[in-house]
């Protein structure tokens, strides 16, 4: 959609579509592709794919989620924390993330954040929590930026204070189904509830999510989850996911818009000097 309301044409490859990795090798597809397309997105699963297929393309590669990143979406959940936060500075605002901090997500919003300003806390078992190399590269940001930045074992301290709270799937692409018991187990403390966003002590606290979330059984995961174990809902329940607090949709949307942005610096340089210095920059 970005891509077509900016006048672009957009070419599908979908998993079974290339050759990519199975008979062709990544750079020697980033070098076809490059002759093919202007830009390419990758969303999949291993980092390195991505940054091969960067290294080789001589067309801007964008990173539409990996299993380790997830910058994209950071730049709309960016975009909805300014929007929702009535024009604060970054350094004005504080997030709080509930789940597995492991993955694309956890690494995303913890790095962002801290580029931006915006004040950070993990909240997570210590088992999941963000690796340390990725903790002390927030760190490295965050003394530039002046954002906190925070891991903690306790959802009672990891929430006190905040402007939003985020979550996301228990269980992260590419992880087994045998996964789902254990990860139940430990992350039912850390679901957002009505109850987790009142800890916040703010009112206006916001509920945000990348999506898909699992907040009812009327999904087919959902519904299989509760025949299981018992329970109706995941990392967040429909009293917050059908509440007002919710920016997910929001968020959503701005997915859209900021993908636009990506596109179109990355692509059309001299416009956006010349629209710049039009505007007077
Ligand atoms: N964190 C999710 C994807 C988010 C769009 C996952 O890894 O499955």
């Amino acid at each position: 959609m970005g891509a077509r309301e900016q006048g672009a044409h957009c070419t599908y490859i979908g998993p079974s579509g290339s050759q990519m990795g199975r008979k062709e090798s990544m750079a020697d597809t980033a070098r076809v592709l490059s002759g093919f397309f202007d830009g390419i997105e990758y969303r999949g699963f291993g980092q390195k794919i991505v940054e091969t297929l960067a290294h080789y393309a001589s067309v801007p590669v964008w990173n539409g989620l990996t299993s380790e990143w997830h910058p994209t979406q950071f730049l709309a959940d960016a975009l909805t924390m300014r929007e929702c936060a009535g024009g604060r500075p970054w350094n004005g605002i504080t997030l709080a993330y509930l789940g597995d901090a492991r993955f694309n997500m956890g690494n995303s919003l913890m790095v962002g954040c801290a580029k931006l300003g915006i004040n950070f806390r993990s909240v997570a078992p210590k088992s999941l929590w963000t690796s340390d190399p990725v903790f002390q590269m927030a760190q490295g940001f965050a003394g530039k930026s002046g954002a906190s930045v925070a891991r903690t074992e306790s959802v009672e301290e990891g929430v006190r204070g905040c402007d939003f709270l985020y979550t996301d799937v228990w269980v992260s692409m590419g992880e087994p189904d045998e996964v789902w018991k254990e990860r139940i187990a430990m992350l039912e403390p850390y679901r957002v509830t009505g109850r987790v966003m009142d800890m916040t002590g703010k009112s206006e606290c916001r509920f945000l999510h990348c999506l898909p979330a699992f907040h009812n059984r009327k999904t087919t995961i959902g519904e299989q989850i509760y025949q299981k174990y018992g329970i109706d809902c995941m990392e967040v329940n429909d009293e917050v996911f059908e509440s007002p607090r919710n920016a997910a949709f929001l968020e959503a949307e701005n997915r859209l818009h900021t993908i636009k942005a990506v596109m179109v610096a990355t692509l059309a340089e001299e416009n956006i000097d010349e629209a710049l210095a039009r505007n007077g920059f």
